[in-house]
């Protein structure tokens, strides 16, 4: 990959607000969105808005599929003005659509890159009064600092729980994987203030990069240490396609309560509950029911201008949790319930 930076003359975006994403069963996701925490903040005939506990008025779209054959529809970004989204509204390619029958309104633009993915770029939306002080939880009862060998600083509280979901907060990431990467990796850099954080390359060619984990450059403003990754297609893949989208909840306990919540209801689980290396993260991979690979994550990496992009041979992907299942990387949609595409 070419050295990359962030100027003005680039569509500056804040962060992630939501995805759109068409479903085989609206009802089957439905039950499946509510174990993994999410909370329905509007519900239409065939799309449910769902929100976090963040200011997004919503981060997740969930739309009947009118073939029944699941399609995600791209992950929405949130330009930091108005004089951003015009600049993304001017851009190649750019669709103008609006918001206005959507909770909290606004103004969307979208782009359709190859094999049928998008992007789109939102701005205007009233946000939701974030809360402030101790995160909204369904499992914690009471719940102080952690105690460690050398400090003890929760002194006569104790640390209560109860079984329930993983309360969501916002949209932290998302990744495609392109099978031409180097035209996707180009598109988004170029025209968007996304900066690598992490550069992987292949194991045995040391010239080809395969993988990035991306932030948005806010200068000396710390942020996630990916909000966007994207991959290079292993060549047998005949369509590019969405890996997964990824939650923040609150702390370890929640994931793992949260984990435990799914699994009793009977949900697959793909990966988890482990520790990223990249980004750091604790991370749990869920199957939702049309396929798509879904994550909770907690205590993830911030980065900022100061912190330099690094570049490594594909390593890793966990210090510690189960083994990564072998078709991890694969795009696993379920067609009509049977075969997989
Ligand atoms: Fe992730």
């Amino acid at each position: 990959m070419p050295p990359i930076a962030n100027d003005e003359s680039k569509v500056q975006l804040e962060r992630l607000g939501h995805v759109v994403v068409e479903h085989a069963d609206l009802a089957k996701f439905r039950a499946f969105a509510k174990d993994f925490g999410m909370v329905e903040e509007r519900v239409e005939k065939d799309r449910v808005y769902y929100r976090g506990y963040g200011v997004d008025p919503y981060l997740y779209v969930a739309q009947q599929s009118k073939s029944r054959r699941p399609k995600f529809l791209g992950p929405a970004f949130v330009a930091k003005s108005q004089k951003e989204f015009d600049k993304a509204a001017a851009l190649p390619g750019a669709k103008l659509g609006s918001l206005a029958d959507a909770p909290g309104g606004g103004q969307i633009v979208t782009f359709e890159r190859q094999d049928e993915t998008y992007m789109h770029v939102i701005y205007g939306q009233k946000e939701r009064s974030a809360p402030s002080g101790e995160e909204p939880s369904a499992t914690h009862d009471q719940f102080g600092p952690l105690n460690t060998p050398f400090s003890k600083p929760r002194q006569g509280k104790f640390q209560r729980f109860h079984p329930g979901p993983a309360l969501v907060h916002k949209l932290g990431h998302m990744g495609y994987v392109y099978r031409d990467f180097d035209t996707e990796v180009k598109w988004w850099t170029s025209n968007f203030n996304f900066v690598p954080s992490d550069i992987l390359y292949h194991w045995d060619f040391s010239n080809m990069d395969v993988l990035t984990f991306m932030h948005l450059d806010h200068g000396k403003e710390y942020t996630d240490h990916h909000i966007l990754f994207l991959q290079r297609a292993e060549p047998q893949v005949k369509k590019s396609f969405m890996h997964h989208c990824s939650f923040e909840v609150a702390d370890f306990d929640t994931q793992l309560i949260g984990h435990q919540w799914l699994a009793q209801k009977g949900w697959k689980s793909i990966w988890g509950v482990g520790r990223h290396v990249l980004g750091s993260q604790i991370f749990d991979y869920w199957q939702d029911p049309s396929g798509f690979k879904i994550e909770h994550y907690a205590d993830g990496d911030l980065v900022n201008e100061d912190t330099p992009t690094k570049r490594d041979v594909v390593g890793p992907f966990s210090v510690w949790g189960p083994e990564v299942p072998k078709d991890f990387g694969s795009n696993g949609i379920i067609v009509n319930v049977g075969g997989k595409i």
